[in-house]
């Protein structure tokens, strides 16, 4: 990591600060950091949103959902400190004077040092960005007087909601501040076995020269929820799975599997790989699209809260893409994700290629299940490579798959997985943008998906076949691999369930 833990006061000023963002995951994260004591001393957290609250009511919340998700750490001693840190004050960042109540407090607190590093985090729709940016900015609070004193802005997703409002995002952003101090979040690159995608391909010899499409027949990458809508539905009906799950986590995923190594781990050096590789992938027209998706959407949806009775926004999505360079042409790579599912599981398949000739006669009417890799995102965060074996004793010789295990819970049993906000929030403070999507990444992954989106969005578009809840997806999902020969292989999390 780059940085270092900032020994200046560090104000973080999170706006959207009501929402359940806040809630489950900034403040509970900000809270482990503090007890592992990963932050400065001289510490503040500033809420802000609309709703009217006190420091103490918004305190107290806080603390009610610390110690729902704070896990083991939670301790009401360390709160009793932690908490003082904590404070609110209303506000609407996009209308004038709408940041008063702030600046004051800010000046105030910060009186006569002016206070040092500041960390501002949106978690507000992306419209209201530039207001506040505005805002802070007529107010000074973008100025940064030295290095130590840096003023930095997490963004979270949605970044816009195609390729074209997502560079007129990006444009009024670069008006306030430089691309080396916005960090724009996908919290699916903070996973710890994401992150530990990159130490396997690159920390190890053996895999590498396996990693293409001399060996790798195609991949399948699913992101498996089990979980509705819920009490998103306005935003969901909006977004749909392509917005919310793919343009973004599944295709940062994508990118770490099939990036090239950059010389260093720095964080444009591994961004411009990402990018290369983004810039590998065909976009195909809206037509080439329409054969490459498969849209499904659960039974019931059209009843959840938000939820326009007629709506046709995909639940589920699975999708075929195809990386045109020299390392992985020809290999499909399918990607599929959707809610309602019947587990919660994030994995990567790796199916290898066959073995030219097999000298070993099997039964009739079987055939060789060649080696695969399951990457595990989450549940039960591992790698598996499962390769054949001899069964012993038998009259002839039998073959059956075995695997070899790499599993965090067994081979790191004295650690707990950290929360992704956790890891992000820290790299924010440090400086280390690795974790973080800059500009051309966001560009070229809507470039990519509006196509897909257009598909189903355009007049007279192809329409989400239904699927039961608690099943894999619509049977159309299945068609789509099937049109080259493949089919979707068991999850790993539910072969071994
Ligand atoms: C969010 C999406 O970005 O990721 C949600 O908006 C989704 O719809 C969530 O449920 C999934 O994240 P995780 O970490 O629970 O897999």
């Amino acid at each position: 990591m780059n940085g270092s833990i900032p020994e200046l006061p560090l104000t973080v000023v999170i706006f959207g600060a009501s929402g359940d963002l806040t809630a489950r995951k900034l403040v509970p994260s900000l809270y482990r950091l503090y007890v592992k004591g990963r932050l400065p001393t001289n510490l503040q957290i500033v809420g802000v949103s609309r709703t009217p609250l006190s420091h103490h009511e918004f305190c107290q919340r806080m603390e009610r959902s610390v110690r729902e998700f704070a896990n083991k750490e939670w301790s009401p001693e360390i709160w009793a400190t932690f908490s003082k840190t904590i404070f609110y004050t209303p506000g609407d960042g996009a209308s004038d004077g709408g940041l008063t109540n702030l600046e004051k407090f800010l000046v105030e607190r910060e009186a006569p040092s002016k206070g040092g590093a500041r960390l501002y985090y949106f978690s507000v729709s992306p419209e209201l960005y530039e207001g506040i940016l505005k805002r802070l900015d007529s107010a000074g609070f973008l100025e940064e007087q030295s290095a130590e004193k840096w003023r930095r802005l997490v963004v979270e997703k949605p970044f816009g909601k195609n390729l074209e409002s997502a560079k007129t995002l990006n444009l009024a952003m670069g008006r306030y501040l430089r691309e080396d101090q916005i960090y724009r979040i996908d919290h699916y690159l903070a996973k710890e076995n994401v992150q530990n995608l990159l130490v396997f391909r690159f920390a190890n010899t053996i895999f590498e020269p396996l990693w293409n499409h001399s060996y790798i027949d195609h991949v399948q990458l699913t992101v498996a929820e089990s979980v509705l809508v819920g009490n998103r539905g306005d935003y969901y009906d909006q977004a749909g799975v392509i917005r919310d799950m793919f343009q973004n986590h599944l295709l940062q995923v994508l990118t770490v599997m099939t990036m090239e190594a950059p010389s260093k781990y720095s964080a444009d050096l591994l961004r411009n790989e990402k990018v290369k590789v983004l810039e590998a992938i065909t976009i195909p027209t809206v037509e080439e699209a329409s054969n490459q998706i498969a849209l499904g959407q659960y039974q019931g949806y059209l009843e959840e809260k938000g939820v326009p009775k007629n709506s046709k926004t995909p639940t589920f999505a699975s999708i075929k893409l195809d990386i045109d360079n020299w390392r992985w042409r020809g290999v499909p790579f399918y990607l599929r994700s959707g809610k309602g599912m019947r587990n919660r599981a994030s994995e990567i398949l790796i199916q290898f290629r066959c073995p030219p000739h097999l000298m070993f006669p099997l039964p009739p009417g079987s055939s060789l299940q060649c080696n695969r890799l399951a990457v595990c995102i989450q549940p039960d965060e591992g790698i598996h490579l499962n390769f054949q074996t001899k069964v012993p004793d038998q009259e002839k010789l039998v073959l059956k798959p075995a695997d070899m295990e790499f599993t965090y819970g067994k081979a790191y049993s004295s650690f707990s997985i950290p929360e992704s906000y956790e890891r992000l929030l820290l790299d924010a403070i440090l400086g280390d943008a690795s974790l973080f999507m800059r500009s051309d990444e966001i560009e070229r992954s809507w470039a990519i998906m509006d196509p897909f989106i257009q598909a189903y969005e355009q007049a007279n578009g192809i329409c989400p076949q239904s699927y039961p809840i608690g099943s894999m997806g619509p049977e159309n999902s299945e068609a789509l691999l099937a049109k080259t020969g493949r089919e979707w292989i068991p999850l790993y999390a539910e072969r071994n369930t």
